[in-house]
């Protein structure tokens, strides 16, 4: 299956902390990760500079990793300012975390720009060029995989058949004892995913566990939830594209 077209799909630059906020983790719980982590889509986080720091080895996956890194820094900010005015036009589906102001957030995503550029530039071996549902990982590699804003973000560019061959692909990837988790459950316009419990239905099939994991969003206490992704009992295999024994 083809990857889809990205044009469409924001470039965004999420800082660490904005990923542990939306993924129920801490500093100290990355820190504490036996094993390589992998971000899928990095797009132009500081994830990975940030958990370097904590002694976190990530992995950024990202098709737009194939241009130069003034292009990825280009759409950064393409996207930076694309989030300023939904956030200006929908304050009630782009809120900012934390109860940060509007400007100290899009703040954050600068300086994590900036951390993302010169940790490319520093370890371009940790950014990877690659596309869901097919990532040049051998089965089971990564103690944590962590998926935010793509595969249920854009229904218009993943319908179902595409989104559940990027979940297995990110559980393939990832270790017997670890998990995926992708966050958001929704779209752009907030809409949950209609046919998520399809979706987890097809995962068990596949002998991939899922579980909806809620969590109180930091800043506000609302709540907040995930899918996460586990093996079931059995080896993960490209080779059937899906799970077997
Ligand atoms: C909204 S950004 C999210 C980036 C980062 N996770 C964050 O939250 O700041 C979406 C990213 O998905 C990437 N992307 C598009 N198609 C993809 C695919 N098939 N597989 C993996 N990443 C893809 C885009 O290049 C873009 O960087």
């Amino acid at each position: 299956m083809a990857a889809p077209a990205a044009p469409d799909i924001l470039l965004t630059s999420r800082p660490l902390d904005e990923y542990c906020g939306l993924f129920g983790l801490t500093r100290a719980a990355l820190a504490a990760v036996e094993g390589p982590v992998l971000d899928c889509p990095g797009g132009a986080a500081g994830l990975t500079a940030e958990a370097r720091a904590l002694g976190c080895h990530v992995i950024a996956a990202d098709p737009a990793y194939a241009a130069a890194l003034p292009a990825v820094t280009a759409r950064a900010l393409a996207g930076r300012e694309a989030m300023a005015g939904a956030m200006r036009a929908a304050p009630h589906l782009y809120p900012a975390p934390r109860d940060l102001p509007p400007d100290r957030y899009l703040r954050s995503w600068d300086r994590a720009r900036r951390l993302f550029a010169a940790d490319t530039a520093a370890h371009p071996e940790d950014y990877v060029a690659a596309a869901l549902p097919r990532l040049p990982f051998a089965d089971h590699t990564f103690a944590l995989t962590l998926s935010c804003y793509l595969l249920l973000a854009y229904p218009g560019q993943f319908g179902p058949r595409h989104q559940l061959a990027g979940l297995l692909e990110l559980a393939r990837v990832t270790a017997p004892g670890g998990e995926a988790r992708i966050y958001p459950l929704h779209d752009g316009d907030g809409r949950r995913c209609p046919h998520l419990g399809d979706l987890r239905r097809e995962l068990g099939r596949h002998r991939v566990g899922s579980e909806i994991r809620a969590f109180p969003r930091p800043g506000d206490g609302r709540t907040r939830r995930i899918l996460v992704l586990t093996h079931v009992r059995s080896r993960i295999h490209r080779s059937a594209g899906v799970a077997s024994r």
